[in-house]
Protein backbone atom coordinates (compact mmCIF):
# COMPACT_ATOMS: atom_id res chain seq x y z
CA UNK A 1 0.00 0.00 0.00
CA UNK A 2 1.26 3.71 -0.83
CA UNK A 3 -0.05 6.90 0.19
CA UNK A 4 2.05 8.50 -2.90
CA UNK A 5 0.09 11.53 -4.21
CA UNK A 6 -1.54 10.39 -7.37
CA UNK A 7 -0.48 13.34 -10.27
CA UNK A 8 -0.56 11.13 -13.05
CA UNK A 9 -4.18 9.68 -14.36
CA UNK A 10 -4.50 7.16 -17.41
CA UNK A 11 -8.12 7.77 -19.24
CA UNK A 12 -8.69 4.44 -20.77
CA UNK A 13 -11.02 3.39 -23.68
CA UNK A 14 -11.52 2.27 -27.58
CA UNK A 15 -12.90 5.11 -28.67
CA UNK A 16 -14.31 4.10 -31.51
CA UNK A 17 -14.68 6.78 -32.37
CA UNK A 18 -14.18 9.71 -29.64
CA UNK A 19 -17.55 11.46 -28.44
CA UNK A 20 -18.13 14.22 -26.44
CA UNK A 21 -19.00 12.04 -23.78
CA UNK A 22 -15.45 11.12 -23.74
CA UNK A 23 -14.29 15.06 -24.42
CA UNK A 24 -15.93 16.00 -21.15
CA UNK A 25 -14.37 12.61 -19.18
CA UNK A 26 -10.69 14.13 -20.38
CA UNK A 27 -11.20 17.73 -19.91
CA UNK A 28 -12.63 16.41 -16.20
CA UNK A 29 -9.69 14.39 -15.70
CA UNK A 30 -7.46 17.09 -16.32
CA UNK A 31 -9.10 19.92 -14.52
CA UNK A 32 -8.44 17.29 -10.95
CA UNK A 33 -4.77 16.26 -12.23
CA UNK A 34 -1.86 17.93 -13.82
CA UNK A 35 -0.72 14.45 -16.15
CA UNK A 36 -3.07 13.06 -18.37
CA UNK A 37 -2.52 10.21 -20.41
CA UNK A 38 -5.55 9.31 -22.59
CA UNK A 39 -4.77 5.73 -23.29
CA UNK A 40 -6.15 4.25 -26.65
CA UNK A 41 -6.60 0.45 -26.92
CA UNK A 42 -5.73 -1.63 -29.90
CA UNK A 43 -8.84 -3.54 -29.98
CA UNK A 44 -12.17 -4.73 -28.90
CA UNK A 45 -12.12 -8.09 -28.57
CA UNK A 46 -15.87 -7.92 -27.07
CA UNK A 47 -18.32 -10.31 -28.97
CA UNK A 48 -15.80 -11.17 -31.50
CA UNK A 49 -15.79 -8.30 -33.47
CA UNK A 50 -12.78 -5.61 -34.15
CA UNK A 51 -13.09 -1.62 -34.06
CA UNK A 52 -14.35 0.55 -36.81
CA UNK A 53 -11.82 2.40 -36.82
CA UNK A 54 -7.94 1.61 -36.93
CA UNK A 55 -5.76 1.98 -34.42
CA UNK A 56 -4.22 4.58 -35.76
CA UNK A 57 -7.28 6.69 -37.06
CA UNK A 58 -9.21 6.77 -33.34
CA UNK A 59 -5.65 8.42 -32.02
CA UNK A 60 -5.65 10.63 -34.79
CA UNK A 61 -8.81 11.87 -34.08
CA UNK A 62 -8.76 12.26 -30.36
CA UNK A 63 -5.44 14.14 -31.25
CA UNK A 64 -7.61 16.24 -33.33
CA UNK A 65 -10.61 16.88 -30.89
CA UNK A 66 -8.03 17.65 -28.26
CA UNK A 67 -6.24 20.48 -30.62
CA UNK A 68 -9.73 22.23 -31.44
CA UNK A 69 -10.54 22.35 -27.56
CA UNK A 70 -7.04 23.45 -26.71
CA UNK A 71 -7.10 20.69 -24.58
CA UNK A 72 -2.99 19.72 -25.27
CA UNK A 73 -1.14 20.97 -22.04
CA UNK A 74 -0.92 18.06 -19.35
CA UNK A 75 -2.43 15.59 -21.94
CA UNK A 76 -0.92 12.84 -24.17
CA UNK A 77 -2.87 10.65 -26.18
CA UNK A 78 -0.97 6.69 -26.56
CA UNK A 79 -1.78 3.97 -28.62
CA UNK A 80 -1.91 0.66 -26.13
CA UNK A 81 -1.86 -3.08 -26.37
CA UNK A 82 -1.93 -5.97 -23.35
CA UNK A 83 -3.31 -5.32 -19.72
CA UNK A 84 -4.02 -1.61 -18.84
CA UNK A 85 -2.42 -2.37 -15.68
CA UNK A 86 0.70 -3.12 -16.87
CA UNK A 87 0.76 0.38 -19.46
CA UNK A 88 0.10 2.32 -16.38
CA UNK A 89 3.35 1.23 -14.41
CA UNK A 90 5.43 1.60 -17.41
CA UNK A 91 4.03 5.36 -18.01
CA UNK A 92 4.56 5.71 -14.28
CA UNK A 93 0.27 6.56 -13.86
CA UNK A 94 -0.84 5.77 -10.29
CA UNK A 95 -4.84 6.11 -11.28
CA UNK A 96 -7.18 5.22 -14.18
CA UNK A 97 -10.41 7.64 -14.77
CA UNK A 98 -13.39 6.79 -16.63
CA UNK A 99 -16.84 8.37 -17.12
CA UNK A 100 -19.97 6.64 -15.51
CA UNK A 101 -23.21 7.43 -17.19
CA UNK A 102 -25.77 5.20 -15.83
CA UNK A 103 -26.18 2.06 -13.55
CA UNK A 104 -26.01 -0.10 -16.77
CA UNK A 105 -22.33 0.90 -16.96
CA UNK A 106 -21.09 0.32 -13.38
CA UNK A 107 -21.98 -3.56 -13.90
CA UNK A 108 -18.73 -3.88 -16.41
CA UNK A 109 -16.63 -0.86 -14.69
CA UNK A 110 -16.84 -2.53 -11.21
CA UNK A 111 -15.43 -5.58 -12.66
CA UNK A 112 -13.13 -4.20 -14.69
CA UNK A 113 -11.82 -1.83 -11.75
CA UNK A 114 -11.99 -5.25 -9.56
CA UNK A 115 -9.59 -7.22 -11.64
CA UNK A 116 -7.17 -4.28 -12.28
CA UNK A 117 -7.01 -3.84 -8.33
CA UNK A 118 -6.05 -7.75 -8.10
CA UNK A 119 -3.21 -7.29 -10.30
CA UNK A 120 -1.89 -3.84 -9.41
CA UNK A 121 -3.51 -3.17 -6.08
CA UNK A 122 -1.65 0.55 -5.83
CA UNK A 123 -3.36 1.64 -9.37
CA UNK A 124 -6.66 3.71 -7.94
CA UNK A 125 -9.83 3.23 -10.16
CA UNK A 126 -11.55 6.54 -10.12
CA UNK A 127 -15.03 7.09 -11.81
CA UNK A 128 -16.59 10.30 -12.88
CA UNK A 129 -20.09 11.18 -13.06
CA UNK A 130 -21.20 11.86 -16.82
CA UNK A 131 -22.56 14.97 -17.51
CA UNK A 132 -26.15 14.39 -18.41
CA UNK A 133 -26.04 16.04 -21.17
CA UNK A 134 -23.78 13.10 -22.58
CA UNK A 135 -25.63 10.11 -20.73
CA UNK A 136 -27.30 8.72 -23.80
CA UNK A 137 -23.79 9.66 -25.66
CA UNK A 138 -21.70 6.42 -26.83
CA UNK A 139 -19.43 5.32 -29.78
CA UNK A 140 -21.89 2.23 -30.70
CA UNK A 141 -25.08 4.95 -31.53
CA UNK A 142 -22.60 7.33 -32.95
CA UNK A 143 -21.45 4.48 -34.98
CA UNK A 144 -24.88 3.56 -35.96
CA UNK A 145 -26.47 6.87 -36.71
CA UNK A 146 -23.91 8.20 -39.12
CA UNK A 147 -23.72 4.69 -41.06
CA UNK A 148 -27.19 5.33 -41.97
CA UNK A 149 -26.64 9.18 -42.88
CA UNK A 150 -27.81 10.67 -39.58
CA UNK A 151 -26.33 13.71 -37.93
CA UNK A 152 -24.28 13.03 -35.69
CA UNK A 153 -22.19 16.67 -35.31
CA UNK A 154 -24.45 16.94 -31.56
CA UNK A 155 -22.69 13.67 -30.01
CA UNK A 156 -19.04 14.01 -31.50
CA UNK A 157 -16.19 16.57 -32.05
CA UNK A 158 -16.50 18.33 -35.25
CA UNK A 159 -13.27 16.83 -36.65
CA UNK A 160 -15.04 13.05 -36.11
CA UNK A 161 -18.32 14.18 -37.33
CA UNK A 162 -16.28 15.13 -40.35
CA UNK A 163 -14.16 12.08 -40.67
CA UNK A 164 -17.91 9.88 -40.03
CA UNK A 165 -19.31 11.48 -43.16
CA UNK A 166 -16.31 10.16 -45.01
CA UNK A 167 -15.55 7.23 -43.37
CA UNK A 168 -20.01 6.12 -44.14
CA UNK A 169 -20.28 7.68 -47.64
O1 LIG B 1 -13.97 2.16 -24.21
P1 LIG B 1 -14.07 0.87 -23.44
O2 LIG B 1 -14.47 -0.25 -24.34
O3 LIG B 1 -14.92 0.98 -22.22
O4 LIG B 1 -12.57 0.56 -22.93
C1 LIG B 1 -12.29 -0.66 -22.30
C2 LIG B 1 -10.79 -0.76 -21.99
C3 LIG B 1 -9.98 -0.59 -23.26
C4 LIG B 1 -10.43 0.33 -21.00
C5 LIG B 1 -10.58 -2.16 -21.35
O5 LIG B 1 -11.08 -3.13 -22.19
C6 LIG B 1 -9.12 -2.44 -21.05
O6 LIG B 1 -8.61 -2.00 -20.05
N1 LIG B 1 -8.46 -3.20 -21.96
C7 LIG B 1 -7.07 -3.56 -21.82
C8 LIG B 1 -6.93 -5.03 -21.45
C9 LIG B 1 -7.01 -5.23 -19.96
O7 LIG B 1 -6.26 -4.67 -19.19
N2 LIG B 1 -7.97 -6.07 -19.53
C10 LIG B 1 -8.17 -6.36 -18.14
C11 LIG B 1 -9.02 -5.32 -17.46
S1 LIG B 1 -10.63 -5.93 -17.35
Amino acid sequence: MTSELCTHVVVPGTFDPVTLGHMDVIHRARKIFPQVTVAVAESRRKHGTGTEFTLEERVDMLRGALQDDGLTEGIEVVPFSGLLVEFCKEHGAGGVVKGLRATTDFEYELQQADLNTYMAPDLESIFVMSNPKYGYVSSSIVREIAAMGGDVDFLVPPNVAKRLRAHYA
